[in-house]
C-alpha cells in the first residue's frame, strides 16, 4: 500500500481486531459488518446466516444486556429498544391486528394509553381499560377477539396492584397474550414469568440504568410468545444504542444494593408522610393500609423507591408551588428511578372510578441522597405551604 488514501483507509485494521479481555464488553461503532467470505453473504442473503449481518442486528453490549436481562428474568429471549415506550409500542403491535381487541389496565403510563386511543384505533384495534386492581373478574371482560391484557402493577402514579396470577391464569385459559410493565418493581423484586405473564416489560431508563442519562426499553417474553415478537421487532429494523446498553449492563451490575438503599430510605419516608398532619393519604404498596397490600405482600419481594401522596382537603386548593419550589432536594421532573430525588405532582384522570378523583398527587422518586436530609426538606417545604 504505498498511496496515502489507500493507507488512511486501512491502516491499523488488524491492530484493532485483536481480543481484549475486559471485565465489560467492547463497545462497537458500525453498521457494516464484513462477511468472512462472499458464501457468508449469500448465506445472509438468503437470511441463514449466523452471525451478525448489519449494525442493526445488535453488537456485544446489545447482545450482553439482552442476554444478562434473559437470564434475570428466566424469559426466553429479550430485546433492546431504544426506550420503554418504545418497547411498550412495539409489544402492542406484535400481538394485534386489524379487528382486535385489547384490555389495558386503567392505571398504565399516560403514553400507553395515548398509543392504543391514538394509534392503534386507527388500524381498527379497540381498547377497553380495566379497573387498576383487577383480578380473575376480568374473564368477563374478554370477548372472541381479545388478543392482549396489558398490566402494569403498581401503576408508576398511584401504585394500585393487579392480581397477576388470578389474571394470566384467565389469559391462559383465552388464549389472552398478558403483558406486564414490569418496571416499578424490577425483576428483583417481581418475576413476571413466574406468575403466569407472557411479555415483561421494563423501562431501563429507570432503576437499571439509575443514572437519568439514557433512554431504553426491554421486551422479555416466554418461548410461546417470543416468535411473534420476535418478528414484529425485526420488521421495524429496531435497535439500542450500544453506548446506552453499556450503562444498562453497568446499571445491572449495581442494581441489588441501589434498589435496597431506594427502598428504605423510601419506606422511612412514607412512615413519616403518614404521620404528618398536612398528609391525607400515603399510597405505598408496602404500607398495610394500602389497598392491595396483601397482593404485593404475596407477589412481591420488595417494594422501590417510587410511592405518591396526598395533602388534606384544606390544603388542596393552595398554591402548591410554594411546597414543590421552595424544595431543595428534591428535583422538579419526569421520571424516576435514578440517584436524584424528584418530585412530580398533579391531577389524574381515569376510565373507571378512582379513589384519587380530583386530588393532587404528589410523586416522590426517593433518591440516594441521606434520608434525614430528604425528610427535613419536605419538611421545610410543607411548612411552607402551610
Ligand atoms: C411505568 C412506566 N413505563 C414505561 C415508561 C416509559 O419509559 P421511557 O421513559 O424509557 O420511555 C415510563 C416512563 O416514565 C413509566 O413510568
Amino acid at each position: 500500500m504505498k498511496d496515502v488514501s489507500t493507507k488512511l483507509v486501512n491502516a491499523g485494521k488488524a491492530e484493532a481486531q485483536e481480543f481484549i479481555n475486559t471485565i465489560n464488553p467492547p463497545l462497537h461503532r458500525a453498521s457494516t459488518i464484513l462477511f468472512d467470505s462472499y458464501a457468508d453473504l449469500l448465506k445472509s442473503n438468503a437470511g441463514e446466516y449466523d452471525g451478525i449481518a448489519y449494525g442493526l442486528c445488535g453488537m456485544a453490549a446489545q447482545n450482553s444486556f439482552e442476554a444478562a436481562m434473559a437470564e434475570l428474568e428466566g424469559a426466553h429471549g429479550c430485546k433492546a429498544l431504544q426506550s420503554g415506550l418504545a418497547a411498550i409500542t412495539m409489544v402492542l403491535m406484535a400481538y394485534t391486528k386489524q379487528g382486535d381487541h385489547v384490555l389495558i389496565c386503567d392505571n398504565v403510563y399516560g403514553p400507553t394509553r395515548s398509543f392504543c386511543d391514538k394509534f392503534l384505533s386507527k388500524y381498527g384495534v379497540e381498547a377497553d381499560y380495566l379497573p387498576s386492581d383487577a383480578g380473575a373478574e376480568i374473564a368477563g371482560c374478554i370477548r372472541e377477539n381479545t388478543t392482549l391484557l396489558f398490566m402494569e402493577s403498581p401503576g408508576s402514579n398511584t401504585l394500585e396492584i393487579q392480581d397477576i396470577p388470578a389474571i394470566t391464569k384467565v389469559c391462559q385459559e383465552k388464549g389472552v397474550v398478558s403483558v406486564l410493565d414490569n418496571t416499578w418493581a424490577t425483576p428483583l423484586y417481581l418475576n413476571p414469568f413466574e406468575l403466569g405473564v407472557d411479555v415483561s416489560i421494563q423501562s431501563v431508563t429507570k432503576y437499571i440504568s439509575g443514572h437519568s442519562d439514557i433512554l431504553l426499553g426491554t421486551v422479555s417474553t416466554n418461548e410461546q410468545s417470543w416468535k411473534a415478537f420476535e418478528s414484529c421487532y425485526n420488521i421495524f429494523e429496531t435497535y439500542a444504542p450500544q453506548e446506552d446498553c453499556y450503562q444498562a449492563l453497568r446499571g445491572l451490575r449495581t442494581l441489588k444494593v441501589r434498589l435496597k438503599a431506594h427502598e428504605q430510605s423510601a419506606l422511612e419516608i412514607a412512615k413519616w408522610l403518614e404521620k404528618h398532619e398536612m398528609v391525607e393519604s400515603v399510597i405505598h404498596p408496602a404500607l398495610a393500609n394500602h389497598p392491595q397490600h396483601h397482593l404485593w405482600k404475596r407477589d412481591f419481594k420488595g417494594a422501590s423507591g417510587l410511592f405518591s401522596f396526598t395533602i388534606k382537603d384544606e390544603f388542596e386548593n393552595m398554591d402548591h408551588g410554594l411546597f414543590v419550589d421552595s424544595l431543595q432536594l428534591f428535583g422538579i421532573g419526569y421520571s424516576w428511578g435514578g440517584y436524584k430525588s424528584l418530585i412530580t405532582g398533579g391531577k389524574l384522570q381515569r376510565t373507571n372510578p378512582f379513589g384519587y378523583e380530583g386530588k393532587t398527587i404528589f410523586r416522590l422518586n426517593v433518591g440516594l441522597e441521606d434520608v434525614e436530609d430528604l425528610i427535613a426538606d419536605l419538611k421545610q417545604g410543607l411548612d411552607r405551604l402551610r
